[in-house]
């Protein structure tokens, strides 16, 4: 089961290659992104995106929450919020550069009077930046949006590295190093036994998974629930602590059909003692109904085990397509809705 033979034949555009050059894209993206750096003393930064250009973004404000005095925003609208001003930087990223929903809000940045900063491979935000004289940075063309994942955390990081308080160049380099090793262990040749993403499709296959994180992982969750939508076009949902705990809860308590839904929680070792606690509680009283897979990665730094649960994610959406016989890498219902719009005109052109 699962056999590289099987996964390859599936995965025909080999998807699970592309989710798996993260390291080298984060990395190249970096110093795409360092050519521009942004001023340090900047008081805001809006990333607006949608969908696998946002979760860049998400990932990237989560992981640097704590060391920076810059507030950063991520927006996934048409509209900038209505405190958007002049002095404010706004870096629209859209990996095709086409998104109606943040070339809407790219052109409201500059008619207040923002600074747009574009990332893209192309597409509408090209031109759009050029006609305003606004930087863009490129990302290599030919990706679907979310295998492009790395290109763009790299490219934001470069970005805003001088909002961050201590360098954060190093961290990132590290990071990939223990992506280079986490992909070995996750590769098709591993089998089921070893392979820790193959394994979580098997428990997952025929099952609705609920993806719980907390503090920076809770973006990592999120990402795991739009790959297990778009990879192996399964519902999912992702969901956080301590809210879930306030509400969801109750939800498994009383549901005939908990047995549907598979739990997976994001562990990290520096979970403060509070969320422990309440998680590992948590646990008892979900896993009556049905019993939670736990994932924690092991690499030595926050980003590192962000990743690390972020690629192994990515990968146990792709072998669960193949065990559900589904190529991973059409989207046609996005793309279906897509052309819809545009055929009845985009909103961003108006
Ligand atoms: O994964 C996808 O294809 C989508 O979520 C896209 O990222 C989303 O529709 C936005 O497109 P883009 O990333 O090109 O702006």
């Amino acid at each position: 089961m699962l056999a590289p033979a099987e996964v390859s034949r599936i995965d025909k555009r080999d998807l699970l290659g592309i989710m798996s050059s993260l390291p080298e894209q984060m990395v190249f993206g970096l110093d795409q992104g360092s050519a521009l750096d942004l001023p340090s003393d900047v008081r805001r930064i809006f990333i607006v995106g949608m969908g696998g250009s946002a979760i860049a973004a998400d990932v990237f404000a989560a992981w640097t929450m704590d060391r920076r005095a810059t507030d950063i925003q991520v927006i996934r609208d048409y509209r900038l919020p209505a405190h958007a001003s002049e002095g404010d930087i706004v870096i629209a990223v859209t990996y095709s550069g086409d998104t109606e929903e943040t070339l809407s809000a790219a052109s409201q940045a500059v008619r207040i009077g923002c600074k747009l900063i574009g990332v893209s491979s192309g597409g509408k935000l090209a031109d759009f930046c050029k006609e305003n004289r606004m930087e863009r940075v490129g990302v290599p063309q030919g990706y679907p949006p979310r295998g492009a994942f790395g290109y763009l955390f790299g490219t934001i990081a470069g970005l805003c590295r001088g909002v961050i308080v201590d360098n954060i160049d190093k961290e990132i380099k590290k990071a990939a190093v223990h992506l280079e090793e986490e992909r070995k262990a996750l590769n098709p040749d591993k089998s089921t036994k070893v392979n820790r993403a193959k394994s979580i499709a098997l428990k997952v296959y025929g099952k609705t998974p609920i993806i719980y994180g907390s503090m920076a992982f809770a973006p990592v969750a999120r990402r795991w629930q739009t790959e297990f939508n778009e990879n192996a076009k399964i519902l999912a949902w992702a969901s956080s602590f301590p809210e879930a705990d306030h509400n969801e809860i109750e939800g498994w308590g009383g549901s005939q059909s908990s047995g549907r839904f598979q739990p997976i929680f994001l562990r990290d070792r520096n979970e403060t003692d509070e969320l422990r606690m309440r998680i590992d509680a948590t646990r008892g009283i979900i896993g009556r109904k049905a019993k939670p897979i736990e994932v924690e990665d092991k690499g030595d730094s926050l980003l590192s085990r962000m990743l690390g649960t972020l690629l192994l994610g990515d990968l146990a959406s792709i072998y669960l397509a193949v065990l559900r016989k589904v190529d991973p890498y059409p989207v046609i219902s996005i793309d279906a809705l897509k052309a819809k719009l545009r055929s009845q005109g985009s909103a961003s052109e108006s």
